[in-house]
């Protein structure tokens, strides 16, 4: 039985990345990809999940859901890495896409649709789940696990110097979901910016005569334009696609059991993740955190999905 899930993203180059493996994976049913502000303002994010989905033209249709902004005075975008458009500034041109239903109806309906049965990846801000968990009470009750690229373990950012930026561009949401009352796993940034890929990378996805590779091959070399130029890199990370991968192949992480929770408040360290560390603190657990990843099998296993 192929696993239903919704992925929540904010295209964005790695999350098209992870869009990539998914939507032609066969042990998933993507049931709904839902748009959220995060690398790129609301509306651009939803146009990009529209382009995404022209691009690689899946199998199967996933329900689409639009993006509205966040209630955050300090989001900031990240076009600085992802280009002006989010999608590496190729020039796409993109169907109509008004006329959808937010991403937290979406996400909402689906749940209840399927009540246990469907695991939510979040590729971006935390925004649609606080605002589906807001708006209907049995919603979270209902969703069998969330899993999550967010955070940072060591207290080093990406977005200021102790936030990483998904939890950075909304704070209040993300606390909210990482208090909920459900099976939570967390992919901070230490782990997946481990996984490194060097410039061979774009000579392993597939040529252009496949979709995967007509579209990854317009936008990833963005990226590697933007880590050297913005973060003096010679090699790229794609935290989006480590954190699909814990469903995928769980074996190649080691989770931990841990409390967190979110600065909402601090000059300089609103949106940080603040991890319970001292020892003989009997402070109840909210989340599986990754704590290690295999690296080289991880990359490995990138590159196994999008050639699949
Ligand atoms: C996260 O921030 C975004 O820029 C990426 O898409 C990823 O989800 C990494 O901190
Ligand atoms: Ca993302």
């Amino acid at each position: 039985m192929p696993r239903r899930i919704i992925l929540d993203c904010d295209p964005g180059i790695d999350d098209s990345v992870a869009l990539s493996m998914a939507l032609f994976n066969k042990a998933f049913d993507v049931v709904a990809i839902t748009a959220v502000e995060g690398n790129v303002p609301a509306e651009m994010a939803t146009i990009n999940v529209q382009t995404v989905i022209e691009q690689l033209d899946p199998p199967r249709l996933p329900r689409l859901g639009a993006a509205t902004a966040n209630d955050n005075a300090d989001y900031r975008d990240a076009c600085f890495i992802h280009g002006g458009d989010g999608l590496g500034e190729a020039g796409f041109v993109t169907a109509d896409h008004h006329h959808r239903h937010l991403s937290e109806k979406i996400i909402c309906d689906e749940v209840r649709a399927a009540p246990g049965e469907i695991d939510i990846v979040c590729l971006g801000p935390l925004t649609n789940v606080a605002r589906a968990i807001q708006r209907d009470p049995q919603f979270i009750e209902n969703v069998s696990q969330i899993v999550m690229m967010g955070g940072s373990f060591s207290g080093i950012g990406n977005i200021t110097q102790t936030a990483e930026f998904n939890i950075h561009s909304d704070p209040e949401s993300a606390r909210e979901v990482l208090h909920a009352p459900v099976k939570k796993v967390l992919i901070p940034l230490d782990i997946t910016s481990q996984v490194q890929f060097s410039l061979s990378f774009i000579e392993q996805i597939p040529d252009e005569s496949k979709p995967i590779g007509a579209f990854l091959r317009q936008v990833v070399p963005y990226l590697f334009r933007s880590y050297h130029q913005q973060l003096g890199l010679e090699t790229v990370q794609i935290h989006d696609a480590i954190a699909l991968l814990q469903l995928l192949e769980p074996e190649l992480f080691e989770l931990e059991p841990m409390a967190v929770d979110v600065e909402v408040k601090g000059e300089l360290t609103r949106g940080m993740t603040v991890f319970e560390k001292r020892r003989g603190k009997n402070v109840p657990h909210n989340v599986e955190v990754a704590r290690l990843v295999d690296v080289s099998a991880a990359r490995q296993a990138v590159l196994k999905y999008l050639n699949a």
